[in-house]
């Protein structure tokens, strides 16, 4: 996810474009630029890595009296977020100039085909292939295929119209014309655009909070829709250069509320956001028709992959809770055997790595020095390194061999929601994707696809009890101490749900298998001590339904998970919620997000920072 602002009017266009684009940086901060229109009409651009202080100290002071520009702060999706992968991006022919929030799915094949036709390239990027071909168009005013423009066409928006249907993917775009320096193109699909139409003045931005200080009149774009801005007002059309009517709206909620687009905490945000964070996860990798996973990052290891005698996976926290979930799921689909390592434990016991032992990192941050520290050990010992990450360019993507974006955008939120859901969602791909390269039939793993594909609308269902889980919480959260309680995929889950307590309610919990009890926990249980179970359709169903009897015999309270329909449960749950139906091994993403919500409501009912709890920080850097 990255954040886009592009100003046309009469003021000065820089203070405008910064002031902006840190209303966006929480959408991305990794490296930020912009593009100032001269007086010659020619391109000014400033870019770095970092942050968008590290931007301002590069701008010129007074500052340039441009009135025309386009900025972006980057959230990396294809490649290092270091300075010549910041956008802006020019094309080959130096006249077109662009901004891009969102992936185009087939940069690699448009790139070979620019590269064919001569098109030379500077970055890593799928956004530069955007410029390219928009720059292609433009230069030669052909279509692919060799047919002419029409001669009554505008030429710089035929060529972006030209560019736009051969590519597929998402965009928010905001782009510049040497040639046409009193112009500015807004497009979108897939990524939100938006238009402030102020007096004799226009911003576009990815979202209001660039836009609401300067007017709070705008244009929604709808995907498929261009807006050409210009002296004379503006006008829209969709890429198929239909004339299109688009009504102004006004922008009410407030600037601060603005960056959170109306939640009240990141966290809230990013447990809503994963339906479509776990579908941006899954988009382009999944191959139906095949029953295959196309995971571009590990091209050149699956043959040493799938030849692996053991996987070690190293992670701390819910990272680590989700190399379990991926523990199952590899052994059961790939049939390869999984250890799952603390990070912190791993780094300092001297572990045996024989020869044909991987060792897979899972983090979110890409910056935990504990996770660091083991992926560094395991090179030095020889064993191929893999990243399962979420920040594009962070340490520990570049200090592993390869690995899989998450591609969920900068989770901010303290309590990791949206990152755990898409950790299992890669390493669910990962396990099938080997599996079929080992044993898997190609009918059970599209079984499994076809499952994995239908996972954000089923996380999305369960969004709507938000308000139940909230009461739920608010009828234990006096209670001290709890307990959750799982078998199979689901014991991850309740370690999972364990933490996500404890790390923003302040509430101590502990997360066990459910036959571990006996062994010991049942002592505790009185009923001043709730019993999350997750009891839904399983392997184990019985047998979990036998450990709630033993805590209900006892006096326990029950909060128990279970799948829609199911009409035996009642009986057992003093608070049930029900999950929409999921095959066993993909169920953590589903069944997680109860919990979550439940950690949540507590720690806003007892009054805590949610985004920011006590003595914790996003990324542990340190050991
Ligand atoms: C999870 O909610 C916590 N914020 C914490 O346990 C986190 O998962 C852990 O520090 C690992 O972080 P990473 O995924 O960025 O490596």
């Amino acid at each position: 996810m990255c954040g886009i602002v592009a100003y046309f009017g009469q003021k000065t266009a820089q203070p405008i474009l910064i002031e902006g684009l840190k209303r966006l940086e929480y959408r991305g901060y990794d490296s930020a630029g912009i593009c100032l229109v001269e007086a010659d009409d020619s391109f000014n651009i400033f870019k770095t890595s970092g942050r968008i202080s590290a931007l301002e100290e590069q701008l010129p002071r007074p500052a340039n009296t441009a009135s025309i520009g386009i900025g972006h702060t980057r959230w990396a999706t294809h490649g290092k977020p270091n300075t010549i992968n910041a956008h802006p991006h020019v094309d080959y022919t130096g006249k077109i100039c662009l901004v891009h929030n969102g992936i185009i799915e087939n940069y690699t094949t448009l790139k070979k085909w620019l590269q064919k036709e001569g098109c030379t390239f500077q970055s890593e990027t799928d956004t530069e292939v955007l410029a390219n071909l928009i720059g292609y168009f433009y230069a030669n005013q052909k279509t692919k295929d060799g047919k002419q423009a029409p001669p009554n066409c505008h030429r710089f928006e035929w060529a972006i119209q030209q560019a736009l249907n051969e590519v597929h993917g998402t965009y928010g775009l905001a782009i510049l014309c040497s040639d046409c320096p009193d112009m500015m193109i807004g497009v979108k699909k897939g990524s939100p655009l938006i238009l402030g139409v102020g007096e004799n003045e226009y911003i576009i931005a990815s979202d209001a909070a660039a836009i609401v200080e300067h007017t709070t009149q705008a244009i929604y774009l709808s995907d498929g829709e261009m807006v050409t801005v210009g002296d004379n007002g503006f006008y829209t059309k969709t890429i198929s250069n239909q004339q299109v009517q688009k009504e102004l709206k006004e922008i009410e909620i407030s600037l601060d509320q603005i960056e959170l687009e109306g939640f009240e905490h990141y966290m809230q945000k990013e447990i809503a956001e994963q339906p479509k964070a776990i579908e941006t996860c899954l988009g382009g990798r999944i191959d139906l028709k095949n029953g295959r996973v196309i995971l571009g990052g590990l091209q050149n290891y699956f043959r040493e992959l799938t030849r692996a005698k053991r996987f070690i996976v190293t992670a701390c926290g819910t990272a680590w809770h989700a190399g379990i979930v991926g523990e199952f799921l590899l052994e059961q689909l790939a049939r390869i055997p999984v250890e799952v390592e603390y990070a912190s434990e791993f780094r300092y016991r001297n572990p045996i790595l024989e020869e044909g032992t991987a060792v897979i990192a899972i983090s979110q941050s890409g910056e935990t020095a504990d996770t660091l520290a083991a992926i560094e050990l395991a090179k030095e010992r020889g064993s191929l390194a893999l990243g399962i990450v979420n920040v594009v360019g962070s340490t520990i993507a570049r200090t592993t061999d390869a690995g899989v974006y998450l591609r969920v955008g900068p989770e901010i939120g303290v309590a990791s929601t949206k990152a755990f859901t898409a950790q299992v969602a890669v390493l669910a791909m990962l396990a099938i994707e080997l599996g079929r390269r080992r044993h898997l039939s190609c009918d059970v793993a599209q079984q499994l696809l076809n499952d994995l594909v239908l996972i954000p609308d089923k996380v999305a269902s369960i969004m709507g009890q938000s308000e139940y889980i909230k009461q739920i919480a608010a009828a234990n959260i006096d209670k001290p101490n709890w307990l959750f309680l799982g078998r199979g995929f689901n014991y991850p889950v309740a370690l999972e749900g364990a933490l996500k307590l404890k790390e923003i309610s302040y509430i101590h919990a502990e997360g066990l298998p459910a036959a571990e009890m006996k062994h010991g926990p049942i002592a505790l249980i009185t009923d001043q001590m709730p019993a999350v179970f997750i009891a839904t359709r399983c392997s184990q169903y019985e047998k979990i339904l036998g450990n709630i009897q033993e805590v209900r015999a006892r006096g326990g309270k029950t909060i128990v998970v279970a799948t829609e329909g199911d009409e035996h449960i009642p009986a057992f749950a003093d608070h049930l919620i029900y999950v929409p139906d999921v095959c066993e091994p993909l169920q953590p993403m589903v069944t997680v997000v109860p919990l979550q919500l439940l950690a949540y409501h507590a720690a806003v009912l007892k009054g805590y920072d949610v985004d920011k709890p006590r003595n914790l920080a996003k990324s542990v850097t340190v050991e």
